[in-house]
């Protein structure tokens, strides 16, 4: 649209100025000729024709007209000084010809001059105009907020978090601006994979607390209009569950659990093929009892269910029926693709061609193979369908029912077979991030491309920088660059997820062997650092007290807290020397990365970020800029620089209609808010990411 206006207005010009050189050449035109007929001036049109016609009709109208019209050599003497001009005109018939071709082209022009302005007009009252906006659903306004809930805030002294604590923070949630909450399995559970090993479905691990605390904290949630999702486990339980239990106890038809698992007779005095788990060894465990092996694609501890078995089936959707009735607002589906395996369990899995064996590794590990028997089969799919629509059903009867996938796969087309079949899978594109070397500003731009470029109509993008199974963000990226991170996150259209402490920049923590709780480093002692996911799932550092407030002084938390809590907390990134002096004024310290955490927040509730497009303006090795636009609203532009080292570049765009100049919005160390900086030449230091705003879009 600002090409079409200017396009417009340049010929608009050249027509003008046409119509003008025209003019100028020609002193006797039709609009004077007009004016003067209005004056009372007795010139006719056809005083301006050539003269033979000019003569015709002048002859004409004598024979037609009574006395009233003499043509006295007086009158004509007195004619002629009321009419000077005409004996200035070229008596050449063929200049009157010209005349004539030209005077009705310049009365086209005058037409194609309005037509053009009209149109410009007409441009700019449709940019000003506000694109209607589609009613967006809570999970598409909403940052959402991952808790672990084990490391949350501890309210029992037993080193360990639990509801009442998060509880307690619930003003916290509400001050950071998030408005919904995705909790970690709190269900019942032996915690050999912290919770994603569940033994009762329908009841809260007394590690957490009572149904009543989850009760109370669905309340307080709601109170404060934020949503609670919970964390669906179904493609296993814990090997303590009484299904699996009774399952394994034997395989007798009167059994009525005999088939809720995935059971097969041995090969060979081995297991039935070569199927291998997630978490490295063989994916198959013999029980003496039933003479069998089960499948476990993770834990041993973590037995798949079978759901080609339609009492699983019903089971699990009894489950969601229940937490549905409480009345909690969505799911997160652990682990979906690995739901149902080939109904012939002989085959076996091919070897993956571009895998690569670390000598290190002692087990057999999962990258080894391709997954085509065990991942992604059509049949987990018709799965996930049912519960969609399961949870339509309570969608409708009042608030939106919310249902994410969690799947990791290579293959984008896979992955959006899931996005459409949930409300979405999650995006785990930007856990692959970089800074510094490597062209992090061009992989950034690809990163981000690749999910948009490959969503269908009416799909929702999403956003994840950290979770409770990757290193944190401020530790993969470096320090330096997790504020520029945090703005990626939320300022990118689409809903954004973010891992608790990411929004004070916590960092991974340094777990010795002794202190490693996580089962799947356990099991790999030799490489356990680059398996353990404890590091990443530390303690909430909250204050520079004993425990950093997450546990009481004295007690030793699950595990160790981060040895940097003392300099970053919440309460020193919220409180500055006044506060502590006066507390009661509030006054928050003005650039931690808490402060612009929430900044940010604040600005995606804007409608260009909310709704507007995104385009991808410029990526160098080092930036990655793009701009957010909303027809009628003010356009926005971010611009980061990933790598390491200051770099300059022009983000002006005549071509665009953006300006020289714009106004800054925010910046990551929040420092240059309401300057106006030159788009020309703006330089942006290493791990710097500015935000300016212009205008309103025309488009
Ligand atoms: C994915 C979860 O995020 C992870 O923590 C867990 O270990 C596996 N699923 C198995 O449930």
């Amino acid at each position: 649209m600002p090409r079409l206006a200017a396009c417009s207005a340049v010929f608009a010009l050249v027509v003008l100025v046409g119509y003008l050189y025209v003019t100028e050449k020609q002193p006797v035109s039709v609009m004077s000729a007009i004016m003067r007929a209005m004056e009372g001036d007795d010139w006719e049109i056809e005083d301006l024709l050539p003269k033979e016609i000019g003569r015709q009709s002048q002859s004409q109208r004598e024979e037609d007209s009574d006395d009233s019209y003499h043509s006295s050599s007086d009158d004509d003497d007195e004619d002629a000084l009321l009419r000077p001009s005409r004996k200035k005109l070229p008596s050449s018939s063929l200049w009157q010809k010209y005349s004539r071709v030209l005077n009705r082209a310049s009365l086209c022009l005058c037409a194609a001059v309005l037509a053009c302005l009209a149109l410009g007009s007409a441009a700019v009252i449709y940019s000003y105009r506000s694109q209607p906006r589609p009613e967006l659903h809570w999970w598409q306004r909403a940052v959402i907020y991952q808790i672990y809930p084990r490391s949350f805030q501890d309210s029992n002294g037993d080193g360990i978090g639990d509801l009442r604590g998060i509880e307690r923070r619930v003003d916290y949630l509400e001050y950071l601006g998030v408005e919904a909450v995705w909790l970690s399995p709190i269900f019942k559970s032996p915690m050999k994979d912290f919770g994603y090993d569940v033994s009762d479905f329908t009841d809260i691990d007394p590690i957490f607390g009572t149904m009543a605390d989850f009760d109370s904290l669905l309340k307080a949630l709601h109170a404060r209009d934020m949503k609670l999702i919970l964390d669906f486990v179904p493609n296993h339980t814990s090997d303590q569950h009484h299904w699996f239990v009774w399952s394994s106890g034997s395989r007798d038809e009167s059994n009525p659990y005999r088939d809720y698992y995935v059971w097969a007779d041995g090969r060979d005095g081995g297991p039935p093929n070569n199927w291998v788990s997630v978490f490295g060894g063989p994916a198959w465990t013999y029980v003496a009892s039933r003479d069998q092996w089960y499948l476990h694609q993770f834990l041993p501890e973590q037995p798949d269910l079978n759901f080609r078995c339609p009492d699983v089936r019903r089971h699990m959707e009894n489950v969601l029926r229940f937490w549905l009735e409480k009345g909690v607002d969505g799911f997160r589906l652990d682990a979906v693709k690995h739901l149902v395996e080939t109904a012939d369990l002989s085959w076996h899995e091919p070897p993956n061609p571009g895998y690569v064996s670390d000598p290190e590794e002692t087990l057999e590990q999962y990258g080894s193979l391709l997954h085509p028997c065990t991942t992604n089969l059509e049949e987990t799919h018709a799965v996930i369908r049912e519960w969609k629509a399961l949870l339509d059903q309570y969608s409708k009867k009042g608030s939106y029912r919310f249902m994410i996938t969690e799947v990791y796969d290579d293959d984008m087309r896979v992955l959006m077979t899931y996005n459409r079949e949930a409300d979405m899978t999650f995006n785990f594109n930007l856990l692959g991030l970089g800074s510094g070397a490597h062209a992090p500003g061009n992989h950034t731009r690809r990163l981000v491309e690749s999910w948009m470029s490959n969503m269908t109509d009416g799909q929702w993008p999403n956003w994840v920088i950290g979770n409770h199974d990757n290193h944190r963000v401020a530790t993969r990226v470096g320090p330096q660059y997790a504020r520029a991170a945090n703005m990626l996150l939320l300022l990118l259209p689409g809903t954004p997820f973010c891992y608790y402490g990411d929004e004070i920049g916590m960092e991974d923590a340094r777990v010795s062997y002794n202190d490693t709780k996580d089962t799947f480093a356990l099991n790999n002692p030799e490489t356990y650092e680059t398996k353990s996911r404890d590091p990443e799932r530390t303690p909430m550092q909250w204050n520079r007290t004993e425990n950093s407030g997450f546990t009481d002084a004295g007690v030793r938390p699950w595990l160790p807290l981060h040895d940097n809590y003392h300099r970053l907390n919440v309460q020193v990134y919220c409180l500055t020397f006044i506060n502590v002096l006066f507390p009661q004024t509030q006054r928050a310290h003005p650039r931690s990365i808490l402060h612009l955490f929430r900044a940010l927040v604040e600005l995606r509730k804007e409608p260009t970020f909310l709704y507007g497009t995104i385009r991808y303006f410029l990526s160098t090795p080092n930036i990655f800029a793009f701009s957010r636009t909303l027809r009628g609203r003010p356009t926005y532009l971010v611009a980061m620089n990933l790598g390491g080292k200051s770099e300059t570049h022009s983000y002006y765009s005549w071509w665009d209609g953006w300006p020289r100049e714009a106004a800054v919005v925010l910046t990551s160390d929040m420092d240059r808010e309401g300057e106006m900086l030159d788009l020309k030449a703006l330089t942006l230091r290493p791990g710097e990411c500015v935000v300016v705003k212009w205008g309103r879009a025309w488009n």
